[in-house]
């Protein structure tokens, strides 16, 4: 079983090194745009020299000739998953492929769909998308598939429609899990660990929820405990 994804969403390297430094285990950790872009490269070395697995969360959404040679240099990296944008396009996700294995990397290459901060009536009306948000998002998800790409990112919510679609090996990276009593923030499509893992998500991503806690150790190992209750 995967272990939750812990998002570093911090700004400085030193304190990803504070909050790191309690943990008596490996872990596998996202690092997003606030922190690879306020740190450069050389943070992914340091966190690996840790031993911590990375999820390097830049989204790219960009023309394909461009995205494929970010991929390029990304896969330069000792990273262990990474992503883009679906709303880039088929052509814009096979050459993000390309450019990622033609750089040697084996990392997994994943697809944002709709992200979990974005509700069914926002996306109907700010990206005028008139159908269902499940919809938009087993369109872009089977787009991802059809592009040889590894999985998605999407909500828990969605994580049965996309296992029935796609299969169970298609990953369900998904971010917006909350415990009861956690505050939301500004997250809108929220599941705990139990449903995600009951839905047929592959890995959940916990930020705040482990990051702001008092006793970030404790709330990680809680997480886990849910996430691993469900069989
Ligand atoms: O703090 P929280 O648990 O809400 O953090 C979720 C993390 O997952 C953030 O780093 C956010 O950028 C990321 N994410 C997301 N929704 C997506 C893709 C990534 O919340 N669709």
């Amino acid at each position: 079983m995967t272990k939750p994804i812990i998002a570093l969403d911090f700004k400085h390297m030193t304190e990803v090194t504070d909050f790191l430094k309690p943990f008596d285990e490996t872990l596998f950790v996202k690092v997003g745009m606030e922190l690879y872009l306020q740190n450069g490269p050389d943070l992914i070395k340091e966190i690996r020299a840790m031993g911590h697995d990375i999820f390097l969360d830049l989204k790219l959404h960009d023309i394909p000739n461009t995205v494929k040679q970010a991929m390029y240099g990304l896969g330069q990296l000792d990273i262990q998953m990474t992503n883009v944008h679906a709303a880039g396009g088929s052509t814009m996700m096979t050459a993000a492929l390309e450019g990622l294995r033609a750089s040697g990397s084996k990392a997994s290459l994943i697809a944002v769909t709709q992200l979990t901060s974005t509700s069914e009536i926002m996306m109907q009306k700010e990206q005028l998308i008139q159908t269902t948000i499940n919809h938009s998002i087993l369109n872009y998800a089977a787009l991802a598939h059809e592009a040889g790409l590894d999985g998605v990112v999407s909500s828990a919510n969605e994580s049965s429609l996309i296992t029935e679609q796609l299969g169970e090996s298609f990953l369900k990276v998904t971010p917006g899990i909350r415990m009861g009593t956690d505050a939301v923030g500004d997250q809108v499509r929220i599941a705990t660990p139990e449903f995600a893992r009951q839905n047929g998500s592959t890995h959940i991503v916990v930020g705040r929820s482990i990051t702001q806690d008092t006793a970030p150790v404790k709330k990680y190992k809680t997480i886990r405990k849910a996430w691993e209750s469900i069989c």
